[in-house]
């Protein structure tokens, strides 16, 4: 069959990216109208990125995000609406999140997290970007989240910074190394680009009339966009939102200090599809049109005063091709599981993937927040019997099932691909009493 004529699998994945400068602050207690939470109809991935998390002085680079409030928020609010945490990577104060609801989790692979620090000799401090990429339904994605340098007069630093990061960044992934061989690539941050040449009251008065068109010309990002070719090929909806920065905190007023900074549209999202003309095309067609990116969304949330900046959310949808329909593995759990009862998982892979020794199934509560946040694992190769090719049992002991009269659910974690490669449907373990009875019927 021709490659054009497969019944490929059209499915339009909503995605909300965010980026927010913090300034330090301790988190809000309600992210719902951040995350547009009672406004979308539980959009697919949320990719959530920001700078100035406030870290201790000694902490550089860390994966250990689960002691970090902000991630602690955003898992407890997007948990209980079946997300959880497929990535994350912190350097110092830049933080990024990537959240995926449950059912897409087996078709996220590659997933792999880097970061960059610019800034000669520190001088900068801690700006850089830090970057998760993934294979989503078999299309390559990268999330970028930059802070660049601040200042007014650093317009071609910041450019520098960028290219920098573009240059060096890397992954151990053949197919796409660097950011640029991503079919689709999202850059957010505070990119930290200001208004130039106008005066304060000039900027005041198109903020008051709501004619940001008159102040666009003299955004430096757009500036620059005129001159560098790597910043043209990222494309960004009308900034048609009052600029983000600066304000006083606790308000809605813009810097009322001795410095008066001018306002600025600092925290930016664009976007990239990798042109086509550079496509060597994957076997697999692994191609999206330029049609098939959609901005719906771009504006700033007032309503959060924590920071001297405004979060920015860009709601996306993505017209996606699935490249795979089935999941590497099928897993169930089999009969009735209780606290009290030795149980059994069984388990079928649907397509070879690189099995390991160090696979496992974790036991999971609906509504957990991520991969390590199990009730308890059982090792696949040590506890299986095969029973045919098809089917593969897994015994659980029962000291190993804590947990009564809640809903669980089971996920395969492949260690070679280090994501979750199957999902069971939910099921209940059932309390201590049921399961007696149960046990009494089946022994007499
Ligand atoms: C702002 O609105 C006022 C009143 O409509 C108008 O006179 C003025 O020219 C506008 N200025 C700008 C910069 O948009």
């Amino acid at each position: 069959m021709k490659k054009w004529l497969k019944p490929w699998i059209t499915f339009f994945s909503s995605t909300v990216s965010v980026t927010w400068n913090v300034a330090t602050a301790d988190p809000p207690d309600d992210v719902t109208s951040l995350l547009h939470l009672n406004s979308l109809k539980s959009p697919d991935l949320y990719v959530i990125g920001l700078q100035e998390v406030y870290s201790g002085p000694l902490r550089f680079v860390s994966d250990l995000v689960f002691d970090n409030p902000w991630s602690l928020l955003f898992m407890s609010a997007l948990a209980p609406r079946k997300y959880i945490k497929v990535s994350s990577i912190r350097m110092q104060g830049l933080l990024l999140l990537f959240f995926s609801k449950l059912e897409h989790v087996p078709f996220i692979r590659d997933i792999q997290a880097t970061y960059t620090r610019t800034g000669v000799f520190g001088y900068w401090g801690n700006k850089g970007g830090v970057s998760i990429r993934l294979s989503f339904y078999g299309h390559m994605l990268c999330f970028l989240n930059c802070h660049l340098a601040a200042h007014m007069k650093y317009a071609t630093e910041r450019v520098d910074e960028f290219e920098y990061i573009m240059d060096t960044q890397t992954f151990e992934c053949e197919k796409a190394p660097r950011i640029i061989d991503h079919r689709l690539v999202f850059w957010f941050g505070d990119l930290n680009f200001r208004i130039q040449d106008h005066g304060m009251h000039f900027v005041r008065t198109c903020i008051n009339n709501q004619t940001y068109n008159l102040l666009w010309s003299k955004d430096q990002l757009i500036m620059m966009k005129k001159k560098e070719q790597m910043l043209q090929e990222f494309e960004e909806g009308p900034l048609d939102f009052q600029p983000t920065y600066k304000f006083d905190l606790n308000s809605d007023s813009y810097d009322s200090s001795g410095k008066k900074r001018k306002p600025a549209w600092t925290d930016r999202i664009l976007w990239r599809l990798r042109p086509k003309a550079s496509t060597h095309d994957e076997p697999h067609g692994n191609t999206l049109d330029a049609s098939e990116v959609k901005q719906d969304m771009y504006t700033s949330i007032m309503e959060y005063s924590i920071s001297d900046h405004k979060p920015v959310v860009g709601i996306f949808t993505l017209e996606l091709r699935k490249m795979y329909k089935t999941p590497l593995v099928r897993l169930q759990a089999e009969g009735d599981w209780s606290a009290d009862i030795d149980a059994v998982v069984l388990y079928s892979p649907l397509q070879p993937f690189p099995s390991s020794t160090w696979d496992w199934i974790g036991l999971y509560k609906v509504g957990f927040t991520s991969v390590s946040d199990y009730i308890t694992y059982t090792w696949v190769k040590d506890d299986e019997v095969a029973i045919n090719e098809e089917v593969i049992q897994v015994y659980v002991s029962k000291e190993e099932i804590p947990v009564q009269g809640e809903e669980c659910m089971l996920c395969y974690y492949s260690s070679t691909l280090q994501c979750i490669i199957g999902i069971s449907e939910p099921f209940k373990v059932s309390n201590i009493a049921s399961a007696h009875s149960c046990l009494f019927l089946t022994s007499s």
